[in-house]
């Protein structure tokens, strides 16, 4: 009997179930590309392409079938591991938590309510980021997004100048753009790589993620669409860390999940492609005076846990 011949699969128009325009609608959420088909959880995909669960399985399967694997031995990827770069957070204990700083080529994200220390951490890896290796820096500049206008550079003055470092250049190393819109948000990011090249950026803040996104897009019927760009945005923001071994520290706003009835309700917005998206996650909450809790809630190779930080005028401390 003659089989008939399988037409081979080159683009996301070749998966089962995906015709013109729902890969136009995933091209235009980022994933454009059978690799990243292959690498979307089928859920996401589904609320991406807006098709229902079985056929975004079938699409991811057939994605997986078409694309090759390059293969790598476990021993190269430790030695690749080894250069990534860690930035001390000021704190011992949060950097052993979270495997010896915050690292490069991956996002790092923070979440808790106002106040619970997520801007103050993202000053400090500003300054600690600029510090040569000896002191817990990788000797690199920052790019900083801030989107609630709540950066203070009298506050990265007090922080460097505890470190004994120069407040002026430090400060003169920081980069900030402030974002007030999605559109800026995202075209900073999308445009960052001559900037990131030409001032040696190593770390690059969003503060937060969120909130505009949360502003700009109100309403059950506009999440879909919120989603879409988020996906988008994250990718990229992944993208710059891969590309040119920085750090990515974003910073997110909670809301209380009525779903949680015993324990802390508190839940960070942005969804599953968020979730999904940070390498590590990171949730802050406010404990006596100056003392914050710090949970690692996400991590891909460190056990979750907790450790106590303070928030001093000198930056942050165990
Ligand atoms: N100079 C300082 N010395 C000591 N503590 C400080 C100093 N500046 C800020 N703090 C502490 O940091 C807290 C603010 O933290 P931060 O702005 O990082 O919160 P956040 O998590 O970013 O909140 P939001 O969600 O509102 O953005 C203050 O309430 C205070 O306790
Ligand atoms: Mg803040």
């Amino acid at each position: 009997m003659l089989m008939a011949k399988e037409k081979a699969v080159k683009e996301l128009e070749d998966l089962p179930g995906i015709g013109p325009t729902t890969a136009e609608k995933l091209r235009a959420a980022g994933i454009d590309t059978l690799e990243k088909v292959a690498t979307t959880a089928p859920h996401d995909l589904a609320d991406l392409a807006g098709i229902n669960v079985e056929k975004a399985k079938e699409a991811v399967q057939a994605a997986q079938d078409a694309t090759t694997i390059e293969y790598e031995t476990g021993s190269a990827i430790l030695d690749k591991r080894n250069i990534l770069g860690r930035i001390s957070t000021g704190s011992k204990d949060l950097n052993e938590l979270i495997g010896g700083g915050v690292e490069t080529n991956a996002i790092t994200e923070v979440y808790g309510k106002f106040a619970s220390g997520k801007t103050q951490l993202g000053f400090q890896l500003s300054v600690n980021v600029q510090l040569p290796k000896e002191r817990g820096g990788i000797g690199g500049n920052v790019l900083f997004i801030d989107t609630e206008g709540t950066f203070r550079p009298e506050r990265i003055v007090e922080m460097a100048t505890a470190a004994k470092l120069n407040p002026d250049e430090i400060l003169a190393n920081i980069i900030v753009v402030r974002a007030t819109t999605t559109e800026k948000q995202i075209l900073t990011v999308d445009r960052a790589d001559s900037l990131i090249e030409e001032k040696n950026i190593k770390l690059v803040v969003v503060d937060s993620l969120m909130s505009l996104f949360r502003s700009e897009f109100i309403g059950r019927g506009a999440l879909g669409e919120r989603q879409q760009k988020l996906n988008v945005h994250i990718h990229k923001l992944q993208s710059l860390a891969d590309r040119h071994s920085l750090a990515v520290y974003i910073t997110n706003q909670v809301m209380d999940n009525p779903g949680i009835l015993f324990g802390d309700p508190t839940t960070p917005i942005g969804g599953n492609i968020l979730a999904h998206a940070a390498t590590t996650r990171l949730y802050l909450r406010k404990s006596k005076e100056d003392k914050r809790i710090v949970r690692l809630v996400d991590s891909p190779n460190m056990p979750d846990g907790e450790c106590v930080i303070k928030i001093t005028p000198e930056g942050i401390k165990d």
